[in-house]
């Protein structure tokens, strides 16, 4: 089948109650390691590629290895989206390239650093989703700001908040400024009825990267009460956790063992991932415990075999720790075994489902609070 719309996706998932994990991608490997992931559990995939990683991997190469993908395996249906779309353009850039959703991330301006208003963010998501219903691809929006709770500011994407945590350890922490820059749940109302986006992407106080969090993270620092909010006043609305990698202890620990350096760091736990898919969350980005995964299997060969020369002697190994990554993550999150299931419509039945209003989230006003 070609690439899917990640609509039709995710309204299985939440039809069915799982989650999908959405991957980062930039070459060949990780794109097998997910894939080789996908048939062993019959899950369907969601890949995603940032700015940085079409501009890495030429948006040609992307492309036709993406192609491959489908080629190879056709009964798995394959979603391609834009990661952190930080304007029209991009996502009109990434549509042109056979992209099957973008996110427009207007939560930020288009130097993807700066905080954007209220406005600015509707302006531009809308104006994507206009241009990418009309083709049949959907859309995933943002509202609040990524960024630690632990931390003042919020982190520009891309940012990697806490390269070190022992800075932030002679920093007190500020929550009441921290916690402006979660999503506010009667804004994500609101911002769902103006945009018409088929996904969104909402600020719990986790960030991207490995160092997310300078201790194992509870209800004061990862706010899912805010997601569980969110959801009670969206059903409908299909909900993305961001910087969702949970840095597991023995990728760190691998790291450091074959000579890399890490300062001790916790991610998300699973469980509260889990969490958050009971309560409305189908998509779920990750890409740090994957870069970790390949690293330490690269760091060991280099380290085990330093003869070695022959990159397949290390990038092997590299992708079978993502394999194992992603195969957790599609078991842990309840993807297994739906692949088969999903019936996916072509992008121009999917642009005539749009057209027709037939997929527009129903908003029940009923469940805002008097
Ligand atoms: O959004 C964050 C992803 O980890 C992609 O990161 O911009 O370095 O490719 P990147
Ligand atoms: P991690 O850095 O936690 O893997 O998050 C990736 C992400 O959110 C990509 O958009
Ligand atoms: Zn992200």
């Amino acid at each position: 089948m070609p690439l899917v719309n990640l609509r039709k996706v995710l309204d299985h998932a939440a039809e069915n109650s799982y989650g999908v994990a959405a991957f980062n991608v930039n070459n060949m490997e990780q794109i097998q390691a997910i894939m080789e992931a996908a048939i062993e559990t019959d899950s369907p995939v969601i890949v995603q590629a940032s700015r940085g990683a079409r501009s890495y991997s030429q948006d040609n190469y992307l492309k036709h290895l993406m192609l491959a993908a489908v080629e190879l395996y056709p009964h798995i249906p394959i979603v391609m989206h834009q990661d952190h779309g930080n304007s029209p353009k991009t996502c009109i850039s990434a549509m042109e390239n056979g992209f099957t959703s973008v996110m427009m991330d207007g939560s930020l301006l288009e130097d993807a650093k700066t905080p954007a208003d209220y406005d600015y963010n509707v302006k531009v998501t809308k104006e994507v989703v206009a241009l990418a219903h009309a083709r049949g691809v959907s859309v995933e929006g943002e509202i609040g700001c990524l960024g630690s709770l632990e931390h003042k500011e919020p982190a520009a994407h891309g940012s990697k908040p806490a390269e070190a945590h022992d800075a932030d350890l002679e920093q007190e922490p500020e929550p009441e400024g921290a916690m402006s820059h979660l999503t506010d749940p009667e804004e994500a109302e609101r911002f769902v009825a103006d945009t018409k986006v088929d996904a969104l992407a909402v600020a719990i106080g986790t960030s991207h990267g490995a160092y997310k969090f300078t201790r194992q993270p509870d209800g004061e620092i990862l706010a899912m009460s805010v997601i569980e909010e969110i959801h009670r006043r969206l059903p409908n609305t299909h909900l993305v956790m961001h910087g969702s990698s949970s840095v597991p202890q023995e990728l760190q620990d691998e790291i450091r063992k074959y000579g890399g350096k890490m300062n001790q760091t916790w991610g998300v736990p699973v469980e509260e991932i889990q969490r958050g898919i009971k309560h409305g969350v189908r998509k779920i980005n990750i890409d740090t415990d994957n870069r970790m995964a390949m690293t330490g299997a690269i760091r060991k060969v280099m380290s085990m075999k330093p003869g070695e020369f022959d990159p397949r002697a290390y990038l092997k190994p590299a992708k079978e720790a993502m394999r194992k990554i992603c195969q957790q993550r599609f078991e842990e999150f309840g993807a297994e075994g739906w692949a088969g299931k999903i019936k996916p419509l072509s992008t121009a039945k999917m642009a005539k489902r749009y057209e027709s209003g037939e997929l527009a989230i129903k908003i029940d006003k009923s469940l805002q609070p008097a």
